[in-house]
């Protein structure tokens, strides 16, 4: 689909010779554009310390999609003709004067009015500095809009958090700033707020007096990779759990906003985020469980365990697996735990959230010696998108035995439909000056108030790692914390949740 908003803009990338600018952002851009969501009035800018020109920059813009995307090269050379290269000290302020004249002069050449994105897509111990010197050179003063797009990790902790956005915020203002996780721009994670308020069957039922329990779990099969050095600093709480699954957590809890607009659903889930419980230090053990992996198979390929990684410390303490218990202390989920685990080297590629529902009052069936399968709701992120429905049915033939039923609803196929990467909505939303799908400094804040307590928790003892094997769904503690609320992780496989 071709949207009406064609946002003429120039696309400053700061370390544009890293991996997420190779990986996501010109494959993104690239679908932007030819999908006719970008106008031809484009230029995009990248920035980094090494010595490459415009043509090495547009090599590697070809490179990368033509690996990411697969299309062919020669049909490539308008849309790569709008990339410039500047070698870039981002501590120089001689840096940002050549860069503010390059993007007067693009504004002139593509006919831009003055419209900026500045994306930091490099180490977050610069974000500061960059945004500071754009403001103080000028680079922000145009015709048109200016806005900071900043990728995580927004701090390490509350007080770091804090600091990083007093030093942007120096620069920009709060409705400037684009702070990305990625989830949010995810299919199914945006369907979340479609599932619920669009279908009278859910949102009478999303509550304390229907709902069991929510299960959120995301699991990935791949171990820290080359990311030793940043992962040792950060752990599996600070990566995935900080963000994107308390932003699941969130969406899938907040109310219904009086009307769906970008400050309406803000409210609505920093109010959860203020709801979370903090854990007292000495009860974390019975909310929140930490593991690390041992040796093991993946994919039928022996794999070493965390602490023989590059750039890890080979006593690590830190943790590669996450599961724990949230509860959310308002008038709906008042006793309505939210279990949520994530982890690497995990058995699968998988995000998957799980709404339990609460057995009926009264089994009608239990005289034929059968418990009633409880209703779940399933909503598929990842890999594969759907919904799934778990009810109970007759089972065929003369008998008045019952047995679940799974509906599934597949997005992947239907209509040859191709659902776009993260990164292509989301630089679009920042494009045309949605917000919504981007994190509000108070959710930030509130997230890292919660996560601290953890950590600072955890930090006091050492753990005895590793505690799971690689290629399994992380260490029994985590089965044990439901297990002991009467409650078990539903199965990610299909074929065995039955
Ligand atoms: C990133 C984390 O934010 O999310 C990574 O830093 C993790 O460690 C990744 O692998 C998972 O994203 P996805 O989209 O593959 O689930």
């Amino acid at each position: 689909m071709t949207n009406e908003v064609e946002p003429r803009t120039s696309i400053v990338i700061f370390g544009v010779t890293g991996d997420l600018a190779k990986r996501k952002l010109f494959p993104s851009i690239y679908n932007l554009y030819k999908k006719g969501n970008l106008s031809k009035d484009f230029a995009v800018v990248g920035v980094a310390r090494r010595d490459w020109s415009n043509e090495v920059l547009r090599e590697n813009v070809c490179k990368s999609i033509k690996n990411e995307i697969g299309c062919d090269v020669d049909s490539l050379d308008e849309f790569c003709n709008h990339f410039y290269y500047l070698p870039f000290d981002v501590t120089s302020k001689d840096s940002y004067t050549e860069l503010k004249s390059l993007l007067t002069d693009l504004d002139g050449t593509f006919n831009i009015p003055g419209n900026r994105i500045f994306y930091m897509a490099m180490a977050p111990e610069f974000f500061g500095t960059i945004a500071q010197n754009l403001k103080s050179e000028g680079l922000t003063e145009t015709d048109g809009w200016s806005r900071l797009v900043i990728e995580k990790p927004f701090g390490h902790d509350l007080p770091s958090a804090q600091k990083l956005n007093e030093e942007i915020r120096e620069a920009f203002s709060e409705e400037q700033i684009y702070r990305i996780d990625h989830y949010l721009g995810k299919e199914m994670v945006q369907n979340i707020e479609v599932i619920r308020f669009a279908n009278a069957m859910f949102e009478p039922l999303w509550n304390n007096r229907y709902i069991s329990n929510i299960q959120i779990t995301s699991s990935e099969t791949l171990g820290v990779e080359d990311r030793g050095g940043y992962y040792e600093t950060s752990g599996a709480l600070r990566d995935m759990v900080q963000n994107h699954i308390l932003q699941m957590v969130s969406l899938l809890a907040m109310d219904p906003p009086i009307r769906l607009n970008t400050d309406e659903i803000r409210n609505e889930k920093i109010k959860v985020l203020r709801s979370l419980r903090s854990i007292k230090e000495e009860k974390m053990g019975s909310y929140f469980v930490r593991g690390q992996y041992g040796k093991g198979e993946t994919n039928g390929e022996e794999v070493p365990a965390y602490r023989s990684e590059g750039n890890v410390d080979p006593n690590s303490n830190t943790e590669t697996f996450v599961a724990g218990k949230l509860l959310i202390d308002n008038h709906r989920w008042a006793g309505v735990p939210f279990y949520i685990r994530t982890g690497k080297r995990m058995s699968m590629k998988s995000t998957k959230i799980v709404v339990q529902f609460k057995d009926l009052p009264m089994n009608l069936y239990y005289d034929k010696k059968k418990t009633l399968h409880p209703n779940l709701l399933i909503i598929h992120i990842q890999p594969h998108e759907g919904i799934s429905i778990v009810m109970n049915g007759k089972k065929f033939g003369p008998t008045g035995e019952t047995t679940p039923v799974r509906l599934d609803y597949s997005n992947t196929g239907s209509d040859g439909y191709n659902t776009p990467e993260a990164y292509e909505r989301l630089l679009y939303d920042c494009m045309i000056g949605d917000a919504t799908n981007f994190t509000h400094w108070d959710e930030v804040e509130l997230s890292w108030a919660f996560i601290d307590s953890i950590s600072s928790a955890w930090e006091k003892n050492q753990a005895t790692f590793p505690n799971y094997d690689s290629g399994t769904m992380g260490p029994k503690d985590s089965d044990d914390l439901l297990e002991k609320d009467g409650h078990h992780w539903w199965p990610i496989e299909k074929e065995d949740l039955h």
